[in-house]
Parts: C-alpha cells; structure tokens; sequence
C-alpha cells in the first residue's frame, strides 16, 4: 500500500492528508475500533486472500494488535492508527471496501455523553458510501439501547438491508470485548446489513 508506515507494520495516520491507496481488486474488511485486533487476527488467518485494515485511536491497544500481526505472520492485515472519522471521512477512498465491522463499540449510555457514539445517520451514510457494491456492515453489541438505536437508524436510511445470514462463516470468532461480556453473562447480539442501490426518491423536489 503507498502510504505512510512509521512503526514497524503499522500505519499511523495522524496528518495524513491523502488517500489511501487500496487494492481494486482484493477483498477488504476494516474493523473499526478494533481494540486489540482479535478479531482482525483471526478473520486474516481464516481468509488469507482478503486484506483485514484493523483500526483504532489508541496507541497502547495498535501497538498489541500489530504485535499480533506480526506474530501470526499476517500480510494480510494491516493495523491502522487512526480516529474513526477522519479514517472513514478522509482516508478510505469511496467505495473500497467489502464489509466494515464495528464490534463491541462503547455504547456511552449517559445522554450528556452521546455526541461519542460512533453510530448516528451521518455515520451510517458515510458507511454506505465506503462499501462497495453489495458491502456489508456488521455491527455487535452488548448494549440492548444502543442496540436499538442503530438498528433503527440503520433501517430507517433505507440504505440497507438486514441479512444476518451472511454472519455464518465467522459466528464464531468473538472479540476480546464480547468474550469479556459474554463470561458475565451478558449477550451479545451480532447484526449484519447489505448495501442496497441507492434510490433517489425525488420527494419535496
Ligand atoms: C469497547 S472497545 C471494543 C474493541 C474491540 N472491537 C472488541 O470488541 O474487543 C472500543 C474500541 O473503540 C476504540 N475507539 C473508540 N472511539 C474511537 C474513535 N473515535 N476512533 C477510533 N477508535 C475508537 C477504542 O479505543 C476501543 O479500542
């Protein structure tokens, strides 16, 4: 990839200006917030031909997931350093992507502090613009509200279609958050959305 690489395998994307340049033709998994990169480590070991981007702003939590890459020997995955945003608004080139993950995102359940949550319509229609045709959003969560409110705002956009199915070949790979829910015996619920066409409807004009 012709971009920035500072610390051993990793990308670290603090002013970088420019987009990234990304494979046409390979099939590409971002995990966005992907905390230590369980999750990208294995989905990369499980499909080596597809490219897994792991991406979170913690410092501490990519210096581990690179670890992990290095260790497992995984060209196939590459940890990015990088706010969430300015990835999604400013890095990914439009439609390059096969499928985002968003697994176990911080909920922020306070209502002075929702204004963090990741996951609003704004967010949802810039998800849409980075998936490529028929690219899939995955999104998991411990947290039945907030649960609730992306499934809402998800639905609502009538930018996707609801399809867990498509969730069989990796059901089985848990994140460190959900492992860590899931042995205090919370659920955590995994949902999975298809990129419809985009339908101009005209209405008001
Ligand atoms: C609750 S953890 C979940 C991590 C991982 N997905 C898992 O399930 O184990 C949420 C992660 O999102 C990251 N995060 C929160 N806000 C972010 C942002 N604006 N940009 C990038 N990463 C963010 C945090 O650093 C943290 O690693």
């Amino acid at each position: 990839m012709d971009c920035l690489k500072e610390e051993a395998s990793m990308l670290v994307l603090n002013d970088f200006y420019r987009l990234l340049d990304l494979p046409r033709d390979r099939t590409i998994e971002l995990d966005l917030g992907c905390g230590n990169g369980r999750f990208s480590e294995e989905a990369a070991a499980r499909f080596p031909e597809r490219l897994f981007l792991a991406a979170d702003i913690m410092m501490g939590r990519m210096r581990r997931c690179d670890s992990r890459a290095r260790r497992g020997k995984l060209n196939n995955m590459i940890p990015i350093r990088a706010e969430a945003r300015f990835l999604t608004g400013a890095l990914l080139p439009e439609a390059s992507l096969n499928r985002i993950h968003i697994l176990c995102p911080d909920p922020w359940p306070k209502d002075r502090h929702r204004h963090h949550r990741l996951i609003c319509s704004e967010f949802v229609g810039r998800l849409y613009g980075l998936l490529k045709e028929d690219g899939e959003f995955h999104f998991s969560s411990d947290d039945q509200p907030y649960l609730e409110i992306v499934t809402r705002v998800v639905d609502r956009s009538g930018l996707f279609r609801r399809d867990d199915s498509r969730l069989a070949e990796i059901a089985d790979l848990q994140t460190d958050f959900e492992r860590r829910w899931l042995s205090k015996g919370k659920t955590v619920t995994h949902c999975l959305w298809v990129k419809q066409p985009y339908q101009f409807s005209g209405e008001g004009h």
